[in-house]
């Protein structure tokens, strides 16, 4: 039996696009990836395409669309860097609402889902599932919580997945501000030191898992829920991970730094950046969909950090 090739459009390139373009692409889905400036790995490697996007410009959207007509579509472009977003909080907005609005429109039936975050809540809830109220924390959370509502309002089979702190490997020279898994390990395996909070939680997510996640939902049954959470087994502080990644690298533990949180480059972010969700799991238990804890995603990863 032949399997139907599926047209997907992921919207950036970056971090998590990169991997849930890798995911669906080789699962065999015709995979276009977009973005303004080229991916850091070359995507035929793992066979998706990629071409120049500007997302916030709707007619260069429309014509793209009309080119690939996607089935299905993937929003999770920027910009995402939450320091960035507070000192330019007009334009992060801005660049979030035009992308949105953008493929909303131009969605028709396909399935879209949007890669959201735990920032659009104030960090005051211990663990944040579909019911607590939103209060985002900072401009990031503002800009992406204002997306989530165009995009439900405007587009007809839309998701919008909250996904917590993701992590994997990027190589050292992304050109970018690193997620912490792989910013902690490359400083670790050369012996500097990291410094890290220690009263700033989160439940960290595996990227391969983000991506095991949204394939699993571009594909599920309609109806499926507009708003879903996504977060990992551990809620753990910084300064605790960053101990876990350094014993999965042997690396000495006193290398780990714990700080406040107010004087680290976090401090913008909610205290308790933790999602848990009361939908997914039933939702996924047909799909053999499973979150790694911490520990096993650090040995998992280790080897691709180790000289
Ligand atoms: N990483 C996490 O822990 C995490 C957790 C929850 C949610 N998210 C969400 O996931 C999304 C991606 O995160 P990430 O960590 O993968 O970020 P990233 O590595 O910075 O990637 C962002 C991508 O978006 C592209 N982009 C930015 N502006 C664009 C535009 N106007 N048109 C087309 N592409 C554009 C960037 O490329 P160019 O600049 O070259 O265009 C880049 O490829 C963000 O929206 C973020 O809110 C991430």
């Amino acid at each position: 039996m032949t399997t139907a090739t599926l047209r997907t459009l992921v919207v950036g390139s970056g971090f998590v696009g990169t991997g849930i373009a890798r995911r669906l692409a080789r699962a065999g889905d015709a995979v276009a990836l977009v973005s303004r400036g080229r991916p850091v790995r070359p995507p035929q490697e793992y066979g998706a395409r990629w071409s120049a996007l500007d997302a916030t410009d709707g007619e260069a959207c429309g014509r793209l669309v009309e080119r690939v007509r996607p089935e299905r579509i993937v929003l999770v472009h920027g910009p995402s860097d939450v320091t960035w977003c507070e000192a330019h909080p007009e334009e992060a907005a801005a660049a979030h609402a035009a992308a949105t609005a953008n493929f909303a429109a131009l969605s028709g039936t396909s399935r879209i889902v949007m890669i959201s975050t735990d920032n659009v809540f104030d960090g005051r809830a211990w663990h944040n599932t579909e019911r607590t109220p939103v209060s985002p924390a900072n401009a990031y959370g503002r800009a992406k919580r204002h997306a989530e509502r165009l995009l439900l309002a405007r587009a007809e089979r839309a998701i919008c997945l909250r996904v917590s702190l993701v992590y994997g490997h990027e190589p050292v020279d992304a050109g970018k501000w690193l997620n912490f898994f792989a910013a902690c390990a490359h400083r670790l395996t050369v012996g500097e030191r990291v410094e890290a909070p220690d009263d700033h939680w989160t439940t960290p997510v595996h990227v391969d898992d983000v991506a095991e996640t949204v394939a699993a939902l571009l594909s599920g049954p309609d109806p499926l829920p507009p708003v879903l959470h996504l977060g990992g087994p551990d809620r753990i502080t910084r300064a605790e991970w960053a101990t876990v990644i350094a014993e999965a690298l042997h690396a000495p533990a006193g290398l780990v730094l714990p700080v406040p949180k107010a004087r680290s480059r976090y401090a913008s972010r909610p205290e308790n950046a933790c999602l848990v969700s009361e939908l997914l799991p039933t939702l996924l238990a047909t799909r053999a969909v499973s979150v790694r804890g911490v520990r096993d995603g650090a040995r998992d990863l280790a080897a691709a950090f180790l000289p």
